[in-house]
């Protein structure tokens, strides 16, 4: 068996990570919000409404921030009747159901509170204007001056709810959203839109919905780029269809390739255009698993289906995992441009936590928020890979070659301890690292944090909730021979030299 040799330089700081990139998205969509994080009447809600076992696994896992309503919710959503007593409910275009506007803005923020979470609301820029948007600051934002504030402290709010970060659409690029807009419409109605809110409080901080496409962002960052902070990108990989075929351990190995191009696409756009260092990526929407959309298709065509396929448990394996590590490790590499990433969704369909009336399942991709948040660092240190192997996999694109071994360092600024965390993407070979770092002999042991299981296939279900969990083990750190270790396939490792 081949050994890779790893070189950690600690002296050499690349960034600063921000640590939104761990952040969350939950839309009006399925079970996400009614019976996932809202469930009134259940005994494991508190007097709000809100799944207390749901909050609880997302302070565990320490969420920075969520992104809400939509998607392609958002696009169609009357923010204005879901807030106060009288919740009318309207039919949502978007998926297809009624939506009853029991839970809203305020509830929304009460969540976020609870979580600990910063509140990031997208705004309605498919049916919606930019008054909306702006009335919608200002019912947030503003103490009492005006007709939406008023109207928030009458609801019972008296203090602001302080929301620092508004997207201005979601996906509006796209035929499948209501309301979706041309190139040189999107420029305009971005900037008039920002104008507009950031007039309300020029404190917020402003996304515009994009994509990784020159001519889009060329008119969107001419038009309105000054008054943006971020754009938004989003990616889905896995695209499901109606029978919900996933695709296979090694494709979606294939996958985890196709992350950095659209990171560096997007980058080099922004610094083509004069804009690097001022606006940043919000990766706002991601998930290996992507949701294929019916309603574009036929309206006729059996809707309710594939949605509830998009939650099954056996969907979610140890390919989610590897992936979603890949993904994580790919915004700390790019951390001098992606700032934050929003994981789709956070509950329920493809999220990481399912509930059920009893209770919850943590399923695969959760662990790695777990195995991220509590013990990687928050600066990317110099690291190197030599000797790594890959393996290859047929894919629709022909032959590609796959690197096993996925690595990124980390130090942390307030203490002398180095993360690293280590990806073997190989689906049936273990893969033996040795590691060497500068001033390795001024650490004593190393705990290592492995998410790994018999079956690259395996997931958590209601009945086998622990067949994937995070196993901790400790080692000394060899007095002067590199530290060695051997590393399961298709398993995720975090390394802290202490
Ligand atoms: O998650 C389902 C949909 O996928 C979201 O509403 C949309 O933004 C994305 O295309």
């Amino acid at each position: 068996m081949n050994k890779a040799y790893i070189e950690v330089n600690p002296n050499r700081v690349l960034g600063k990570r921000d640590k939104m990139i761990y952040g969350h998205f939950i839309e009006h969509f399925h079970r996400q919000i009614y019976g996932g994080i809202y469930d009134p009447g259940n005994p494991l809600s508190d007097k709000e409404g809100f799944r207390t076992d749901v909050i609880e696994a997302l302070k565990n896992i320490d969420v920075p921030t969520i992104r809400w309503p939509g998607g392609c919710f958002v696009s169609n959503y009357p923010w204005k009747d879901g807030v106060g007593q009288t919740r009318m409910p309207f039919f949502d275009k978007a998926w297809r159901v009624e939506e009853s506007n029991q839970f809203g803005t305020d509830e929304f923020i009460s969540f976020t509170r609870k979580v600990g979470a910063e509140p990031y609301i997208c705004t309605n820029a498919g049916t919606g204007s930019s008054e909306d948007m702006s009335d919608w600051v200002e019912y947030c934002n503003l103490k009492d001056q005006g007709k939406w504030a008023k109207l928030r402290v009458e609801n019972g709010y008296i203090d602001p709810h302080h929301v620092k970060y508004w997207s201005i659409g979601n996906e509006n690029y796209g035929h499948w959203e209501m309301g979706a807009k041309d190139i040189e419409e999107w420029g305009r109605f971005v900037r008039e839109s920002a104008k507009m809110m950031k007039r309300v409080d020029p404190s917020i901080e402003l996304f515009a919905a994009s994509i990784s496409d020159l001519d889009w962002n060329i008119n969107l960052l001419r038009e309105a780029g000054k008054y943006l902070d971020w754009i938004s990108i989003h990616g889905y990989w896995d695209t499901l269809n109606e029978v919900n075929d996933l695709s296979d351990y090694e494709t979606c190995m294939t996958y985890t390739l196709k992350i950095e191009p659209q990171i560096l696409k997007t980058k080099y756009i922004l610094g083509s255009l004069g804009y690097l260092g001022k606006i940043k990526i919000a990766f706002d929407e991601w998930n290996l698993r992507g949701w294929h959309h019916p309603h574009v298709d036929s309206v006729t065509e059996d809707f309710l289906t594939p949605r509830d396929k998009n939650d099954l448990n056996a969907s979610y394996t140890m390919a989610d995992a590897v992936f979603t590590a890949c993904f994580l490790n790919q915004c700390l590499k790019h951390c001098d441009v992606v700032g934050m990433a929003n994981f789709s969704p956070t509950v329920n369909t493809r999220g990481a936590i399912f509930t059920h009336s009893d209770g919850i399942v943590l399923r695969s991709t959760y662990f790695i928020f777990e195995m991220f948040t509590k013990y990687m660092g928050d600066q990317v240190i110099d690291t190197w890979t030599s000797n790594g192997d890959s393996f290859q996999v047929e894919a629709k694109e022909g032959v590609v070659e796959v690197p096993s071994l996925d690595i990124v360092a980390t130090s942390h600024e307030n203490s002398s301890k180095i993360s690293v965390s280590v990806v073997n993407r190989h689906p049936d070979q273990s893969k033996e690292i040795s590691m060497n770092m500068k001033e390795l002999d001024r650490f004593e042991n190393v705990k290592v944090y492995s998410l790994q299981s018999d079956s690259k296939d395996d997931f958590n279900d209601v009945d086998n909730p622990d067949k994937i969990k995070i196993n901790e083990t400790e080692f000394i750190v060899p007095e002067s021979d590199p530290f060695t270790i051997n590393l399961p396939p298709h398993s995720v490792h975090v390394l802290v030299f202490h």
